[in-house]
């Protein structure tokens, strides 16, 4: 079916051939889907958006994405890994891998120019994108010495100047502070209402029910626990406790400490 991005078919990967990462993954995911991929450290949510990024491969099973199956010496054909990066992004979990140029701006420009968009252009580029995510301010800074959050920013910033039909986020939103959570969120909704198909790994539960419809929970053996909707997941302690992603809370009543749970669509007292 033409609809469909990814196919992932029975996916195992190990790092080195001994860390196993993944065992056992079967997804499909259509055009201008939203999907968040949760799990407790470990479970693999990084190397699956890596795998779909085409930066690794399977050991075993495959990786389709718009009907070919990703390859590694697939890569060596300069147009097609062209293509494919033009048509997928991935917002890495450190930005510190991402950013590498003496400049923001040159950071953001990178990817336009090695696809060979007219440099007039990639300037408009620049400058429209670096509107977006509110970093005008930035672009002559030297990316390493930005603040976790400016980096990110500037991370998502190169990944919109290709335009890719896909987003891959990676931890989007950890360690920011609430408004950036916010500008963070409201780009990812606005992308997928403009048709982009948008896979987020998160630990961030309150985020969810906003960046994704459906939800997929990796578990410690690195496999797929539960795939639903949103809604059906944060609804399910049972689920979320034995994968360790409840919120734990800490409190103190008529000074006795007290510690609790919530869902993360609970009220919170
Ligand atoms: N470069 C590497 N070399 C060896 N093992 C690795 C490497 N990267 C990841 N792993 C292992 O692969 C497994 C999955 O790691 P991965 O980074 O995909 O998990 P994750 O779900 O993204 O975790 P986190 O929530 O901490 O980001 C882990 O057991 C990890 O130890
Ligand atoms: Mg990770």
């Amino acid at each position: 079916m033409s609809d469909i991005i990814f196919e992932v078919k029975d996916v195992h990967y190990s790092y080195l051939g001994k860390f196993p990462a993944l065992c056992g993954i079967d997804m499909t995911i259509r055009s201008g889907e939203k999907i968040a991929v949760i799990g407790a450290n470990g479970t693999g949510k990084s190397t699956l958006l890596q795998l779909l990024d085409g930066l690794i491969f399977p050991d075993h099973g495959q990786v389709i994405a718009f009907g070919e199956r990703l390859l590694e010496h697939s890569q060596d054909n300069e147009k097609a890994a062209h293509r494919f990066r033009q048509r997928v992004g991935l917002v890495f979990q450190n930005a510190d891998i991402q950013l590498f140029c003496p400049s923001v701006r040159e950071d953001i420009a990178f990817g336009p120019l090695q696809f060979g968009i007219a440099e007039e252009e990639v300037k408009k580029r620049t400058q429209e994108v670096a509107q977006i995510l509110d970093i005008q301010h930035l672009l002559d800074r030297v990316p390493h010495q930005l603040s976790i959050g400016e980096k990110r920013r500037v991370a998502i910033a190169s990944v919109l100047a290709i335009d890719p039909d896909v987003y891959l986020f990676d931890e989007p939103t950890a360690g920011l502070d609430p408004l950036t959570v916010r500008h963070i969120i409201d780009f990812i909704v606005n992308a997928n209402q403009q048709g982009k198909t948008i896979i987020t790994a998160t630990h961030d539960l309150h985020i969810i029910g906003e960046i994704a419809d459906t939800v997929y929970v990796f578990g410690r053996n690195k496999s797929i626990v539960r795939g639903g909707s949103s809604e059906s997941v944060l609804n399910d302690r049972a689920l979320l406790e034995s994968n360790n992603l409840l919120h734990i809370h800490q409190h103190c009543h008529e000074n006795r400490e007290h510690v609790h749970q919530h869902l993360p669509l609970e009220p919170h007292n």
